[in-house]
């Protein structure tokens, strides 16, 4: 079998996400090329913590080095199209940090310059490259559970209403559903057979103006229908379900699971998936990155990334919610 290559990876911001990549690759034996930072000294202590044998004096730099091919942004979601447009028109891969971009029109035009340059583009979406998700899709596929029909989602967090951080910062693209409503939204697309067509939500702001919480209810053409709940100032469970003909499946803390439990009506027998591991979600979606370059395969789902933006920015229309970039 062929050798994969080994790319060089460049990621640029090194906060919370970007230390999370960096352990968990070591974990397999890899290691970035190269790292760039706003603030300087921190990416110097974060090339020093994980081997990065390059540090940018200035992060703009990285996107001008020829011995980048992949590109990691991590910065927050209201800077993404910027770097996108930097990284992609020098024909680099990239994989985005979630949110990928503000709104669908930013997300058409990462996509436009990617297919100009012929390089992957992906949002770093860890339930898409989790192995738990590629098994529930065979036994879906595979006919036992029959049709699904109805898809239940929560997400909550407890976030204080802090502006040095980008919860509920508005400058810095904050809200529920740009941070969390983004997985709940990919969790149903997973498994639904199309894209959702009808669309009905109701908000509440945070006094910083963003989105605190929401309720969603979503139906496509087959009739297939969801309804999520999300909360940015109260704790739920993040939990999904999908209910079938002949059962369900339940999924607890979805973004990275590694456990489902199938239940079967008619004969009440629960059946216990297990497959992945948590820890090891940063690490399946670097794999899938260099997979889907070598293969130019679809294991990034740039396809569910852009139906997820299209009902993010109907929904926020609809609520009349904007960023300041928005306007
Ligand atoms: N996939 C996941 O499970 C997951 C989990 C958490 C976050 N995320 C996503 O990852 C992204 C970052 O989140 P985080 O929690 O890692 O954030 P964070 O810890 O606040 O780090 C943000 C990084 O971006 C840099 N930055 C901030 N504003 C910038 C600007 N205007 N221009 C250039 N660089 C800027 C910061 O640089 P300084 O050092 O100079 O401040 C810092 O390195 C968000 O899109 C978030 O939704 C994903």
């Amino acid at each position: 079998m062929k050798e994969m290559k080994e790319y060089n990876w460049a990621v640029l911001g090194c906060g919370v996400i970007a230390n999370e990549l960096a352990e968990s690759i070591k974990k397999h034996g890899r290691k970035l090329y190269a790292v760039g930072n706003r603030t300087y000294e921190k990416a110097l202590k974060y090339a020093e913590k994980y081997d990065v044998e390059k540090v940018y004096d200035d992060y703009m730099d990285m996107f001008m080095d020829d011995e980048v091919d992949i590109i990691y942004i991590t910065t927050p979601h209201n800077t993404h199209i910027q770097f996108l447009r930097e990284a992609l028109s020098r024909g680099k891969h990239v994989l985005c940090e979630k949110s990928i971009t503000l709104n669908s029109d930013e997300l058409e035009e990462a996509i436009m310059l990617a297919n100009d340059k012929n390089v992957i583009l992906a949002e770093a979406m860890t339930l898409y490259h989790m192995p738990l998700y590629k098994k529930l899709d065979e036994i879906v596929k595979g006919g036992r559970m029959g049709d699904i029909n109805l898809i239940t989602i929560n997400f909550g967090s407890y976030k204080k209403y802090d502006m040095n951080n980008r919860f509920f910062n508005r400058n810095l693209a904050g809200g529920a559903m740009l941070d969390i409503g983004i997985y709940a939204l990919s969790f149903a697309r997973w498994f639904l057979k199309s894209k959702p067509e009808k669309i009905v939500s109701q908000v509440m702001y945070a006094p910083t103006k963003v989105d605190e919480q929401a309720t969603i209810l979503l139906m496509n053409d087959e009739q297939q229908m969801v309804t999520i709940a999300l909360s940015l100032h109260s704790k739920q469970p993040k939990r999904g379900m999908i209910s079938c003909d002949k059962g369900y499946i339940e999924v607890m803390e979805y973004p990275r699971a590694m456990e489902a439990v199938v239940t079967y009506n008619e004969t009440g027998v629960k059946e216990i998936i297990q497959l992945g591991n948590t820890q090891d979600a940063l690490w399946y979606e670097f794999e899938d990155m260099e997979k889907a370059i070598t293969g130019k395969k679809n294991h990034m789902h740039l396809d569910y990334t852009k139906d997820v933006m299209e009902v993010m920015t109907y929904i926020r229309k609809e609520w009349g919610m904007s960023y300041p970039e928005e306007e």
